[in-house]
């Protein structure tokens, strides 16, 4: 993305850089061992104003261009994608807020982010994944407050968040008519954190169950009408999907980067094995794959910028380019052949990164439904 991004933010692409490259890809290493949540980084990350960068000018934020946030990103991704996973969960809160909110809130949120908070959107529920509308979590109205109860689960910064985006039906009878969204202050009585998962990959972001015990909030915290929360929610998925598809390209740039540093050392039969045409060509095409699913994500942020329909662009973005993470890593592997599957070195962590990508903010199956019914039509 680094290609597309204005002269005057080259400085701070490469000041992200370095930051990524010396510190966060360093550090990350024994934190995905540890599986600790490495605050270091992330107070680093904040001081560097990375949580705050979606976060629009009229709200305090740098007003940077979204090919730009996409070129940080997949620096980030670069380096630790439970990095870049964190930042991209507060910005999908954000998303939702700037999308449903009201002025305060959305300020507030801003406001956040740009302390060096961050957020966490919680949709998802133990029978309500793929099936989003399936929500269990009830917010009942008594007066000039809502009262919530109900368990969201795999909800990334659960544990570290400062405000939660929150779905709950109003109205149950009203099907996904019937589902609110909220933001909910953490610290709120009756806002809980349960069962933290110890994940396969990303295992320096913090993954949890949020858990909701006749947590009271202000009616004021509602955003939007009652029952507008699942579009809201769709909305700001169809959105974020695409910084996703973000992340997975800077995951499948790091498999080519590490297969070739390695591929030109290695010496069999004589020479290294980068010389065989053989590899030449598996690096070839994790290349294609890399570079076209980097051109999706850019085709997506451009239908953005230029206020057009973006909704199938963002779920071939993310689906493409989570596929492609998960191709080039298990190519990584095989190109470093025994070491490529020893944890000394880096590509079985990538595999174990990338696979999310598969799966979250959408599995690659509920992509292909977004995409089949935006060819399709309704009939
Ligand atoms: N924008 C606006 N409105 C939308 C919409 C969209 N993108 N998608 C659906 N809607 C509306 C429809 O218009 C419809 O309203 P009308 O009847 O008035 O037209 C209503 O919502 C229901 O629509 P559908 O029946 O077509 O939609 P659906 O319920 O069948 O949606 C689905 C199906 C696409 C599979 C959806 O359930 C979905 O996206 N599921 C996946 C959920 C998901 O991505 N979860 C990830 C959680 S976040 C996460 O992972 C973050 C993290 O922490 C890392």
């Amino acid at each position: 993305m680094a290609f597309l991004i204005n002269p005057e933010d080259q400085d701070l692409l490469q000041t992200v850089r370095e930051f990524c490259e010396k510190e966060v890809k360093e550090q990350c290493k024994e934190f995905d061992v540890s599986g600790e949540w490495p605050a270091d980084i992330y107070e680093q990350a904040a001081e560097m104003g990375l949580n705050a960068l979606e976060v629009p000018e009229e709200y305090g934020g740098p007003g940077l261009e979204r090919v730009t946030v996409a070129a940080l990103m997949e620096e980030m991704a670069k380096a630790d994608a439970g990095f870049v996973t964190t930042i991209t969960a507060s910005n999908l809160a954000l998303k939702a807020v700037l999308i449903g909110g009201n002025e305060e809130q959305k300020q507030r949120c801003c406001d956040l982010l740009i302390e060096g908070k961050h957020g966490a959107f919680c949709l998802t529920e133990p029978m309500a994944g793929s099936d989003a509308s399936n929500s269990k979590t009830t917010a009942v109205r008594e007066g000039d407050e809502y009262v919530l109860n109900g368990r969201k689960c795999f909800i990334t910064n659960g544990g570290v968040a400062s405000f939660y985006v929150v779905t709950a039906m109003t109205d149950k009878s009203q099907g996904v008519k019937g589902m609110s969204a909220f933001v909910v202050d953490a610290g709120t009585p009756g806002l809980s954190t349960g069962n933290h998962e110890n994940k396969m990959g990303i295992r320096t972001s913090n993954t949890c169950d949020v858990v909701f015990e006749d947590c009271r909030i202000p009616a004021s915290a509602r955003m939007g009408a009652e029952g507008e929360g699942y579009k809201i929610a769709m909305q700001t998925l169809d959105m974020s999907r695409t910084w996703v598809g973000c992340g997975a390209v800077g995951i499948a740039q790091r498999c080519i980067d590490e297969a070739v540093s390695y591929g030109k050392q290695r010496i069999t039969f004589g020479k290294p094995i980068l010389k065989n045409q053989a590899l030449q060509f598996k690096i070839a095409d994790m290349e294609i794959r890399t570079e076209t699913a980097r051109q999706m994500v850019a085709h997506a942020l451009k239908l953005m910028d230029e206020g057009k329909p973006y909704s199938k662009e963002s779920a071939i973005a993310k689906c493409y380019a989570g596929d492609v993470a998960v191709q080039n890593a298990l190519e990584a592997i095989q190109i470093l052949g025994g070491y490529g599957y020893s944890r000394e070195y880096p590509v079985e962590k990538l595999l174990r990164d990338a696979k999310i990508f598969q799966i979250y903010e959408g599995t690659n199956e509920i992509q292909r439904m977004v995409i089949a019914k935006n060819v399709i039509g309704k009939f």
